[in-house]
């Protein structure tokens, strides 16, 4: 059987050099060929030197909300308290976390030594049921207060399990003041007033809201210094919101020159799916800074501290969602 010599110029890899076109010795290209190669490692060499000693850039860490997350100091204690700062929990649409937000934002400020009063401004009482305190029970409520003027705001007062954190409770009473309200003088003002004497006792007044714009959100909002909205992290979390700013301009034009809006608050966040994400920046594109950096994730946590009646700070201290209401309690007090 006879075989033909394995063909060299066809199958040895392209980088051999065939022995027949060996090229002749040239020593100056060689020395110019070594300085160049020289030449390059020393550029190397100056470059990883001075990498050696620039800085190194702190690694800029992005939040949910897509932008770099400042850092939250605890602030120093506080010497003495009050007058407070009054802040209204307001989205007209039910189910958005006004009240879960109240509740723990409120809790979470306790636990940084602020004397802070929540007042339950919705007939429906969950602020109070979400305290532990039941409303049917209740001799006397926020409903009182406006609306007897013999009443104060000390004979309502209750103190909640969490130390520094009290609460105005309302029940279903509340929404007969709605209607009544209408017919008396500085109507919008009543809660104002009836706040007033206890502003000195405290670091932080929190308004929960009721899901609506009627008046006694209005007296929420002419007796507040800043709004805080809570916008659940869904598909028509943005509808509405245009009504609510104009209700808040008008206020601000009309009632209460200090208003101003504290933030927007994303809630109910899932970071797993897609629609939440898409959500989120579309709520972080149409207002931009004014959304607090935290964000509040979905967790069936909330709806379990309503049933056992006491913030998630304690029910639940070290889950993330506590560790989220302590993030935005820095950041209110960080403004
Ligand atoms: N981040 C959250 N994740 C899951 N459930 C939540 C969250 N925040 C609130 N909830 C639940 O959603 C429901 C509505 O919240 P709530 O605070 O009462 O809203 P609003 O006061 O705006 O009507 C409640 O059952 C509450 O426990
Ligand atoms: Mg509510």
């Amino acid at each position: 059987m006879s075989t033909n010599p394995p063909d060299d110029t066809q199958h040895s890899p392209a980088w051999t050099v065939p022995h027949a076109v060996a090229p002749t010795p040239d020593p100056a290209r060689e020395e110019a060929e070594a300085r160049a190669v020289l030449a390059e490692a020393a550029a190397e060499a100056a470059q990883l030197r001075a990498a050696a000693h620039e800085p190194v850039e702190p690694e800029v860490r992005l939040g949910p909300t897509g932008r770099p997350v400042p850092s939250f100091p605890a602030p120093p204690p506080l010497l003495e308290h009050g007058p407070a700062r009054v802040i209204a929990m307001c989205n007209q649409k039910g189910g958005v976390g006004k009240t879960t937000t109240a509740i723990n934002l409120g809790a979470a400020l306790a636990e940084q030594g602020r004397r802070v009063l929540l007042v339950d401004f919705d007939p429906q009482g969950a602020l109070s049921v979400g305290l532990g305190v039941n409303p049917h029970e209740l001799d006397r409520t926020v409903y009182n207060l406006l609306m007897e003027r013999s009443v104060r705001a000390d004979d309502v007062l209750l103190k909640t399990n969490v130390p520094g954190l009290d609460l105005l409770p309302s029940n279903i009473d509340l929404s007969a003041a709605e209607v009544q309200l209408v017919g008396e003088v500085a109507r919008e003002q009543t809660l104002t007033r009836v706040l007033r004497p206890v502003l000195g006792d405290y670091d932080i007044v929190l308004i929960d809201c009721q899901p609506s714009l009627g008046l006694l959100t209005v007296n929420a909002l002419t007796a507040a210094d800043s709004v805080i909205i809570p916008l659940e992290c869904e598909f028509f979390a943005l509808r509405g919101v245009a009504l609510l700013m104009d209700t808040i301009q008008k206020v601000q034009d009309r009632l209460n020159p200090r208003l101003e809006l504290e933030g927007i608050l994303a809630t109910m966040y899932d970071s797993r799916t897609l629609h939440g994400r898409e959500v989120l920046s579309r709520v972080v594109e149409a207002f931009g800074d004014r959304v607090f950096h935290t964000v509040i994730g979905r967790t069936v946590r909330f709806p379990e501290t309503t049933v056992v009646g006491e913030p998630i700070t304690t029910y639940a201290s070290t889950s993330p969602g506590a560790a989220a209401y302590r993030q935005l309690a820095l950041e209110v007090l960080a403004r």
